[in-house]
Protein backbone atom coordinates (compact mmCIF):
# COMPACT_ATOMS: atom_id res chain seq x y z
CA UNK A 1 0.00 0.00 0.00
CA UNK A 2 1.43 3.90 -0.69
CA UNK A 3 0.39 6.27 1.33
CA UNK A 4 0.49 9.98 -0.01
CA UNK A 5 3.79 11.77 1.00
CA UNK A 6 2.35 14.49 3.25
CA UNK A 7 0.48 11.98 5.04
CA UNK A 8 3.12 12.46 7.83
CA UNK A 9 2.81 16.01 8.08
CA UNK A 10 4.78 16.78 10.94
CA UNK A 11 7.30 14.51 9.47
CA UNK A 12 7.68 16.70 6.42
CA UNK A 13 10.40 18.95 7.88
CA UNK A 14 12.37 16.13 8.29
CA UNK A 15 12.24 14.96 4.49
CA UNK A 16 12.88 18.65 3.33
CA UNK A 17 16.53 18.64 5.40
CA UNK A 18 17.28 15.14 2.84
CA UNK A 19 16.56 17.05 -0.43
CA UNK A 20 18.65 19.98 0.70
CA UNK A 21 21.74 17.44 0.83
CA UNK A 22 20.78 16.49 -2.70
CA UNK A 23 22.19 19.31 -4.88
CA UNK A 24 25.05 19.65 -3.45
CA UNK A 25 25.97 15.82 -3.47
CA UNK A 26 25.59 16.19 -7.25
CA UNK A 27 27.46 19.34 -7.38
CA UNK A 28 30.83 17.81 -5.25
CA UNK A 29 33.26 16.15 -8.21
CA UNK A 30 35.35 14.05 -5.64
CA UNK A 31 34.06 10.97 -5.04
CA UNK A 32 34.98 10.28 -1.38
CA UNK A 33 33.40 13.21 -0.81
CA UNK A 34 30.14 12.37 -1.99
CA UNK A 35 30.41 9.03 0.00
CA UNK A 36 30.71 10.67 3.11
CA UNK A 37 27.87 12.68 1.98
CA UNK A 38 26.17 9.30 1.00
CA UNK A 39 26.65 8.16 4.55
CA UNK A 40 25.15 11.29 5.82
CA UNK A 41 22.02 10.92 3.94
CA UNK A 42 22.22 6.94 4.80
CA UNK A 43 22.02 7.82 8.12
CA UNK A 44 19.28 10.50 8.70
CA UNK A 45 17.28 7.98 6.19
CA UNK A 46 17.72 5.21 8.90
CA UNK A 47 16.92 7.91 11.59
CA UNK A 48 14.24 8.98 9.82
CA UNK A 49 12.68 6.00 8.91
CA UNK A 50 13.00 4.75 12.84
CA UNK A 51 11.22 8.26 13.54
CA UNK A 52 8.56 7.51 11.36
CA UNK A 53 7.61 4.52 12.03
CA UNK A 54 6.56 5.31 15.94
CA UNK A 55 3.37 7.28 14.77
CA UNK A 56 1.21 6.53 17.40
CA UNK A 57 -2.34 6.58 15.59
CA UNK A 58 -6.30 6.91 16.04
CA UNK A 59 -8.41 5.57 13.95
CA UNK A 60 -11.69 6.43 14.35
CA UNK A 61 -13.97 3.97 12.24
CA UNK A 62 -17.62 4.17 14.19
CA UNK A 63 -19.94 3.69 10.66
CA UNK A 64 -21.75 0.32 12.29
CA UNK A 65 -20.98 -2.82 9.28
CA UNK A 66 -18.91 -5.30 9.61
CA UNK A 67 -18.28 -5.09 5.93
CA UNK A 68 -17.07 -2.09 5.80
CA UNK A 69 -15.26 -2.27 9.11
CA UNK A 70 -13.19 -4.48 6.92
CA UNK A 71 -11.97 -2.40 4.72
CA UNK A 72 -10.76 0.29 7.73
CA UNK A 73 -9.21 -2.73 9.79
CA UNK A 74 -7.13 -3.66 6.54
CA UNK A 75 -6.26 -0.33 6.65
CA UNK A 76 -4.76 -0.50 10.20
CA UNK A 77 -3.37 -3.13 9.70
CA UNK A 78 -1.39 -2.17 7.02
CA UNK A 79 -0.43 0.94 8.96
CA UNK A 80 0.58 -1.46 11.58
CA UNK A 81 2.26 -3.72 9.57
CA UNK A 82 4.59 -0.58 8.50
CA UNK A 83 5.69 -0.24 12.48
CA UNK A 84 2.60 2.12 13.68
CA UNK A 85 0.34 1.89 16.84
CA UNK A 86 -2.87 1.94 16.11
CA UNK A 87 -6.09 2.36 19.00
CA UNK A 88 -9.22 2.12 16.74
CA UNK A 89 -12.20 2.91 17.53
CA UNK A 90 -15.15 0.21 16.35
CA UNK A 91 -18.38 -1.56 16.92
CA UNK A 92 -16.55 -4.85 16.15
CA UNK A 93 -14.47 -7.18 17.99
CA UNK A 94 -11.34 -8.80 17.05
CA UNK A 95 -12.20 -12.59 16.44
CA UNK A 96 -8.89 -13.62 16.61
CA UNK A 97 -5.73 -13.14 19.21
CA UNK A 98 -5.62 -9.28 19.28
CA UNK A 99 -2.17 -8.17 17.02
CA UNK A 100 1.06 -6.10 18.24
CA UNK A 101 0.79 -2.28 18.26
CA UNK A 102 -3.15 -2.69 18.02
CA UNK A 103 -5.79 -1.64 20.34
CA UNK A 104 -9.38 -2.24 19.62
CA UNK A 105 -11.44 -0.02 21.48
CA UNK A 106 -14.92 -1.44 21.50
CA UNK A 107 -17.78 0.19 20.87
CA UNK A 108 -19.93 -2.15 22.34
CA UNK A 109 -23.44 -3.33 22.09
CA UNK A 110 -24.99 -1.68 18.75
CA UNK A 111 -25.38 -3.99 16.44
CA UNK A 112 -28.19 -6.37 18.73
CA UNK A 113 -29.78 -2.80 18.99
CA UNK A 114 -29.35 -2.62 14.71
CA UNK A 115 -31.12 -5.78 13.81
CA UNK A 116 -34.11 -5.38 15.74
CA UNK A 117 -34.26 -2.42 13.40
CA UNK A 118 -33.72 -4.13 10.30
CA UNK A 119 -36.28 -6.76 10.85
CA UNK A 120 -38.78 -4.11 11.04
CA UNK A 121 -37.39 -3.01 6.92
CA UNK A 122 -36.53 0.09 8.27
CA UNK A 123 -34.25 1.26 4.93
CA UNK A 124 -35.50 -1.04 2.48
CA UNK A 125 -37.74 -0.96 -0.40
CA UNK A 126 -37.75 3.13 -0.58
CA UNK A 127 -37.56 6.24 -2.54
CA UNK A 128 -33.97 7.48 -2.78
CA UNK A 129 -35.56 10.46 -0.85
CA UNK A 130 -36.42 8.65 1.78
CA UNK A 131 -33.96 6.42 2.53
CA UNK A 132 -31.57 9.44 2.96
CA UNK A 133 -33.68 10.63 5.76
CA UNK A 134 -33.34 7.27 6.88
CA UNK A 135 -29.97 6.93 6.46
CA UNK A 136 -28.95 10.29 8.28
CA UNK A 137 -31.63 9.09 11.06
CA UNK A 138 -29.29 5.95 11.77
CA UNK A 139 -26.32 8.38 11.37
CA UNK A 140 -27.73 10.46 14.23
CA UNK A 141 -28.97 7.36 16.65
CA UNK A 142 -25.54 6.14 16.06
CA UNK A 143 -23.63 9.09 17.35
CA UNK A 144 -25.96 9.15 20.60
CA UNK A 145 -25.80 5.62 21.03
CA UNK A 146 -21.98 6.03 20.72
CA UNK A 147 -21.33 8.78 23.09
CA UNK A 148 -23.21 6.59 25.85
CA UNK A 149 -21.06 3.70 25.55
CA UNK A 150 -18.11 2.75 28.05
CA UNK A 151 -15.61 2.41 24.79
CA UNK A 152 -16.26 5.61 24.28
CA UNK A 153 -15.62 6.83 27.93
CA UNK A 154 -12.57 4.80 27.81
CA UNK A 155 -10.72 7.15 24.85
CA UNK A 156 -12.13 9.81 26.26
CA UNK A 157 -10.93 9.40 29.51
CA UNK A 158 -7.13 9.20 28.16
CA UNK A 159 -5.15 11.91 29.81
CA UNK A 160 -5.49 15.35 28.85
CA UNK A 161 -2.12 15.33 27.45
CA UNK A 162 -2.34 12.06 25.78
CA UNK A 163 -0.14 12.48 22.41
CA UNK A 164 -1.61 11.08 18.80
CA UNK A 165 0.46 11.95 15.89
CA UNK A 166 -2.20 11.54 13.66
CA UNK A 167 -6.39 10.84 13.62
CA UNK A 168 -7.61 8.63 10.66
CA UNK A 169 -11.83 9.15 10.89
CA UNK A 170 -14.12 7.33 8.55
CA UNK A 171 -15.88 10.06 7.78
CA UNK A 172 -18.99 8.07 5.36
CA UNK A 173 -21.62 9.73 7.16
CA UNK A 174 -21.14 11.05 10.76
CA UNK A 175 -18.57 13.36 12.06
CA UNK A 176 -20.00 13.81 15.33
CA UNK A 177 -16.31 12.64 16.73
CA UNK A 178 -14.25 14.67 15.21
CA UNK A 179 -14.19 16.63 18.11
CA UNK A 180 -11.71 14.13 18.91
CA UNK A 181 -9.18 16.36 17.29
CA UNK A 182 -9.51 19.11 19.88
CA UNK A 183 -9.24 16.78 22.57
CA UNK A 184 -6.25 15.08 21.67
CA UNK A 185 -4.58 18.41 21.22
CA UNK A 186 -5.04 19.22 17.75
CA UNK A 187 -2.80 16.32 15.83
CA UNK A 188 -3.03 16.15 11.93
CA UNK A 189 -6.15 14.35 10.81
CA UNK A 190 -7.06 12.51 7.63
CA UNK A 191 -10.64 11.36 6.37
CA UNK A 192 -11.08 7.93 5.11
CA UNK A 193 -14.45 5.99 3.48
CA UNK A 194 -14.83 2.49 2.48
CA UNK A 195 -18.34 3.81 1.41
CA UNK A 196 -17.37 4.38 -2.57
CA UNK A 197 -17.77 8.11 -2.48
CA UNK A 198 -20.89 9.56 -1.41
CA UNK A 199 -22.00 13.00 -2.91
CA UNK A 200 -21.92 15.05 0.60
CA UNK A 201 -18.13 13.83 1.09
CA UNK A 202 -16.85 14.56 -2.39
CA UNK A 203 -18.57 18.18 -2.02
CA UNK A 204 -17.39 18.63 1.42
CA UNK A 205 -14.04 17.99 0.42
CA UNK A 206 -14.03 20.66 -2.17
CA UNK A 207 -15.39 18.21 -4.92
CA UNK A 208 -17.74 19.83 -8.15
CA UNK A 209 -20.59 17.42 -8.14
CA UNK A 210 -20.55 16.74 -12.05
CA UNK A 211 -24.80 15.02 -12.06
CA UNK A 212 -24.87 15.08 -15.42
CA UNK A 213 -23.31 12.30 -15.88
CA UNK A 214 -22.24 10.84 -12.52
CA UNK A 215 -25.48 9.00 -11.29
CA UNK A 216 -26.26 9.04 -7.67
CA UNK A 217 -25.54 5.60 -5.99
CA UNK A 218 -29.11 4.74 -4.91
CA UNK A 219 -30.40 4.72 -8.09
CA UNK A 220 -29.96 2.88 -11.57
CA UNK A 221 -28.90 5.26 -13.51
CA UNK A 222 -25.69 5.28 -15.64
CA UNK A 223 -23.23 7.54 -17.41
CA UNK A 224 -25.93 8.13 -19.94
CA UNK A 225 -28.84 9.44 -18.66
CA UNK A 226 -32.03 10.75 -20.54
CA UNK A 227 -32.96 14.76 -19.72
CA UNK A 228 -35.40 13.74 -17.02
CA UNK A 229 -33.27 11.02 -15.85
CA UNK A 230 -30.66 13.97 -15.28
CA UNK A 231 -32.80 16.04 -13.41
CA UNK A 232 -33.87 13.32 -11.29
CA UNK A 233 -30.10 12.43 -10.68
CA UNK A 234 -29.76 16.60 -10.02
CA UNK A 235 -32.39 16.35 -7.69
CA UNK A 236 -31.37 13.31 -5.30
CA UNK A 237 -27.84 13.70 -5.11
CA UNK A 238 -28.25 17.64 -3.97
CA UNK A 239 -30.63 16.78 -1.55
CA UNK A 240 -28.41 14.65 -0.04
CA UNK A 241 -26.15 17.30 0.35
CA UNK A 242 -28.75 19.91 0.92
CA UNK A 243 -29.95 17.87 3.73
CA UNK A 244 -26.85 17.17 5.40
CA UNK A 245 -26.41 20.57 5.08
CA UNK A 246 -29.84 22.01 6.25
CA UNK A 247 -31.29 19.57 8.39
CA UNK A 248 -29.30 16.80 9.65
CA UNK A 249 -26.33 19.41 10.66
CA UNK A 250 -27.78 21.15 13.00
CA UNK A 251 -28.81 18.21 15.04
CA UNK A 252 -25.49 16.28 14.87
CA UNK A 253 -23.92 19.60 16.07
CA UNK A 254 -26.22 19.65 19.02
CA UNK A 255 -25.63 15.86 19.91
CA UNK A 256 -21.74 16.97 19.91
CA UNK A 257 -22.66 20.11 22.22
CA UNK A 258 -23.94 17.70 24.37
CA UNK A 259 -21.51 15.38 24.82
CA UNK A 260 -18.23 17.76 24.52
CA UNK A 261 -19.96 21.05 25.54
CA UNK A 262 -21.09 24.05 24.10
CA UNK A 263 -17.83 25.68 23.29
CA UNK A 264 -16.77 23.10 20.73
CA UNK A 265 -16.41 24.80 17.29
CA UNK A 266 -19.09 23.54 14.64
CA UNK A 267 -18.52 20.15 12.59
CA UNK A 268 -18.09 22.13 9.63
CA UNK A 269 -14.86 23.81 10.66
CA UNK A 270 -13.37 20.95 11.93
CA UNK A 271 -13.99 19.17 8.40
CA UNK A 272 -12.53 22.15 6.73
CA UNK A 273 -9.29 21.38 8.85
CA UNK A 274 -8.93 18.14 7.30
CA UNK A 275 -7.33 18.65 3.86
CA UNK A 276 -7.40 14.72 2.67
CA UNK A 277 -9.46 12.07 1.69
CA UNK A 278 -9.06 8.41 0.76
CA UNK A 279 -11.73 6.86 -1.33
CA UNK A 280 -12.46 3.30 -1.33
CA UNK A 281 -13.26 3.82 -5.56
CA UNK A 282 -11.37 2.59 -8.47
CA UNK A 283 -11.56 3.97 -12.08
CA UNK A 284 -12.14 0.30 -12.87
CA UNK A 285 -15.23 -0.44 -11.25
CA UNK A 286 -16.75 3.25 -10.81
CA UNK A 287 -18.40 5.44 -12.97
CA UNK A 288 -15.95 8.34 -14.65
CA UNK A 289 -15.92 11.03 -12.24
CA UNK A 290 -13.09 14.11 -11.91
CA UNK A 291 -11.32 14.51 -8.30
CA UNK A 292 -9.57 16.90 -6.98
CA UNK A 293 -5.50 15.79 -5.52
CA UNK A 294 -6.89 16.08 -2.15
CA UNK A 295 -9.07 12.65 -3.00
CA UNK A 296 -7.59 9.77 -3.58
CA UNK A 297 -8.61 6.69 -4.80
CA UNK A 298 -7.66 3.50 -3.00
CA UNK A 299 -10.26 1.12 -4.11
CA UNK A 300 -9.92 -2.51 -3.10
CA UNK A 301 -7.00 -1.69 -0.95
CA UNK A 302 -8.34 -4.28 1.60
CA UNK A 303 -8.44 -6.88 -1.33
CA UNK A 304 -5.57 -9.84 -0.46
CA UNK A 305 -4.02 -12.28 -2.98
CA UNK A 306 -7.23 -15.47 -2.87
CA UNK A 307 -6.23 -18.71 -1.30
CA UNK A 308 -6.82 -22.02 -2.76
CA UNK A 309 -10.81 -22.64 -2.87
CA UNK A 310 -11.86 -25.70 0.28
CA UNK A 311 -12.19 -28.71 -1.87
CA UNK A 312 -16.22 -29.11 -2.17
CA UNK A 313 -16.37 -25.71 -3.27
CA UNK A 314 -13.23 -26.43 -5.68
CA UNK A 315 -15.35 -29.61 -7.06
CA UNK A 316 -18.15 -27.23 -7.73
CA UNK A 317 -15.91 -24.98 -9.88
CA UNK A 318 -14.70 -27.82 -11.72
CA UNK A 319 -18.30 -28.87 -12.62
CA UNK A 320 -19.80 -26.15 -13.41
CA UNK A 321 -19.46 -26.07 -17.17
CA UNK A 322 -20.93 -23.25 -17.65
CA UNK A 323 -19.15 -20.98 -15.33
CA UNK A 324 -20.21 -19.32 -11.62
CA UNK A 325 -22.20 -16.77 -10.43
CA UNK A 326 -21.60 -15.76 -7.30
CA UNK A 327 -24.88 -13.76 -5.59
CA UNK A 328 -24.24 -12.33 -2.23
CA UNK A 329 -26.63 -8.72 -0.43
CA UNK A 330 -23.35 -8.32 1.70
CA UNK A 331 -22.89 -8.49 5.67
CA UNK A 332 -26.15 -6.23 6.09
CA UNK A 333 -28.93 -6.85 4.01
CA UNK A 334 -29.75 -10.55 4.47
CA UNK A 335 -30.67 -12.81 1.62
CA UNK A 336 -33.73 -14.33 4.00
CA UNK A 337 -35.42 -11.18 5.35
CA UNK A 338 -36.04 -10.57 1.26
CA UNK A 339 -39.82 -10.41 0.60
CA UNK A 340 -41.23 -13.40 -1.20
CA UNK A 341 -41.99 -11.61 -4.03
CA UNK A 342 -38.30 -10.53 -4.33
CA UNK A 343 -36.85 -13.32 -3.29
CA UNK A 344 -39.06 -15.39 -5.76
CA UNK A 345 -38.39 -12.67 -8.75
CA UNK A 346 -34.34 -14.10 -7.91
CA UNK A 347 -35.46 -17.96 -8.27
CA UNK A 348 -37.10 -17.40 -11.25
CA UNK A 349 -34.17 -15.12 -12.87
CA UNK A 350 -31.70 -17.71 -11.45
CA UNK A 351 -33.56 -21.10 -12.67
CA UNK A 352 -33.31 -19.63 -16.36
CA UNK A 353 -29.67 -19.09 -16.46
CA UNK A 354 -26.77 -22.24 -17.30
CA UNK A 355 -24.37 -20.84 -14.30
CA UNK A 356 -23.70 -22.75 -10.88
CA UNK A 357 -25.20 -20.00 -8.77
CA UNK A 358 -23.34 -19.72 -5.25
CA UNK A 359 -26.14 -17.63 -3.21
CA UNK A 360 -24.88 -16.47 0.30
CA UNK A 361 -28.12 -16.91 2.65
CA UNK A 362 -28.46 -16.87 6.11
CA UNK A 363 -31.30 -20.05 6.52
CA UNK A 364 -30.75 -23.65 5.91
CA UNK A 365 -33.96 -24.03 3.67
CA UNK A 366 -35.46 -22.39 0.85
CA UNK A 367 -38.32 -23.60 -1.10
CA UNK A 368 -38.37 -24.50 -4.63
CA UNK A 369 -34.81 -24.15 -4.54
CA UNK A 370 -33.67 -24.77 -8.67
CA UNK A 371 -30.93 -27.35 -9.21
CA UNK A 372 -27.95 -24.89 -10.08
CA UNK A 373 -28.50 -22.98 -7.08
CA UNK A 374 -26.51 -23.44 -3.84
CA UNK A 375 -26.92 -21.37 -0.76
CA UNK A 376 -24.59 -21.42 1.89
CA UNK A 377 -24.55 -18.95 5.14
CA UNK A 378 -21.56 -17.84 4.32
CA UNK A 379 -18.36 -18.32 1.39
CA UNK A 380 -15.02 -17.62 1.10
CA UNK A 381 -15.92 -14.57 -1.31
CA UNK A 382 -12.17 -13.24 -1.85
CA UNK A 383 -10.87 -16.19 -2.76
CA UNK A 384 -14.23 -17.73 -4.48
CA UNK A 385 -13.57 -13.72 -6.62
CA UNK A 386 -9.76 -14.62 -7.09
CA UNK A 387 -10.86 -17.82 -8.29
C1 LIG B 1 5.53 -2.47 17.70
O1 LIG B 1 6.04 -1.17 17.93
C2 LIG B 1 7.37 -1.15 18.41
C3 LIG B 1 7.71 0.27 18.78
O2 LIG B 1 7.05 1.20 17.98
C4 LIG B 1 8.28 -1.73 17.34
O3 LIG B 1 9.61 -1.75 17.80
C5 LIG B 1 7.82 -3.17 17.04
O4 LIG B 1 8.59 -3.69 15.96
C6 LIG B 1 6.34 -3.17 16.65
N1 LIG B 1 5.92 -4.56 16.54
C7 LIG B 1 5.27 -5.03 15.46
C8 LIG B 1 4.88 -6.46 15.51
O5 LIG B 1 5.00 -4.31 14.51
C1 LIG C 1 -0.10 2.38 21.64
O1 LIG C 1 -1.49 2.56 21.84
C2 LIG C 1 -1.95 2.12 23.09
C3 LIG C 1 -3.47 2.26 23.13
O2 LIG C 1 -3.89 3.57 22.83
C4 LIG C 1 -1.29 2.93 24.21
O3 LIG C 1 -1.73 2.46 25.46
C5 LIG C 1 0.21 2.80 24.10
O4 LIG C 1 0.83 3.65 25.03
C6 LIG C 1 0.67 3.20 22.69
N1 LIG C 1 2.09 2.95 22.54
C7 LIG C 1 2.92 3.87 22.11
C8 LIG C 1 4.35 3.45 21.97
O5 LIG C 1 2.58 5.01 21.82
C1 LIG D 1 -27.78 7.99 26.26
O1 LIG D 1 -27.81 8.23 27.67
C2 LIG D 1 -28.71 9.27 28.02
C3 LIG D 1 -28.54 9.55 29.50
O2 LIG D 1 -28.35 8.37 30.22
C4 LIG D 1 -30.14 8.84 27.66
O3 LIG D 1 -31.05 9.86 27.98
C5 LIG D 1 -30.21 8.57 26.16
O4 LIG D 1 -31.47 8.06 25.81
C6 LIG D 1 -29.13 7.57 25.74
N1 LIG D 1 -29.15 7.52 24.29
C7 LIG D 1 -29.10 6.39 23.59
C8 LIG D 1 -29.19 6.52 22.12
O5 LIG D 1 -28.97 5.30 24.10
C1 LIG E 1 -8.61 24.83 11.96
O1 LIG E 1 -7.27 25.20 11.70
C2 LIG E 1 -6.95 26.50 12.11
C3 LIG E 1 -5.53 26.80 11.65
O2 LIG E 1 -4.65 25.79 12.05
C4 LIG E 1 -7.10 26.63 13.63
O3 LIG E 1 -6.81 27.95 14.03
C5 LIG E 1 -8.54 26.29 13.99
O4 LIG E 1 -8.69 26.28 15.41
C6 LIG E 1 -8.90 24.91 13.45
N1 LIG E 1 -10.32 24.70 13.69
C7 LIG E 1 -10.78 23.63 14.31
C8 LIG E 1 -12.24 23.56 14.50
O5 LIG E 1 -10.05 22.73 14.71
Amino acid sequence: MHLPAGFFVKNNVRFFVISSYIPRLHASRSHTKIIARMKIVAFLLIFILHYVSCSNILYVATIASPSLQRWNRALAMGLRDKGHNITMLSHDSEKGPTPKNFTLILLEGIYDILEAKFESNEIREETATKTIKALFKHVGFCCEYDFNTTGFHTLNNYPKKYKFDLIIFDASYGRCFYPLIQRFNNPPAVAVTPYRLPPILSNAFGNHLHTSYTPYYNTEFSTKMSFTERLQNFFYTYVEVMYRKNSFSPKENKIVKDQFGDDVPALRDFERNISLLLANVDFVMDFPMALPPNIIPVGGLHLSPAKALPKDLQKIFDEAKNGVIFFSLGAYLRSDKLTDFQRNNLIETFKQLPQTILWKYEADNLPGLPKNVIIRKSFPQNDILGE
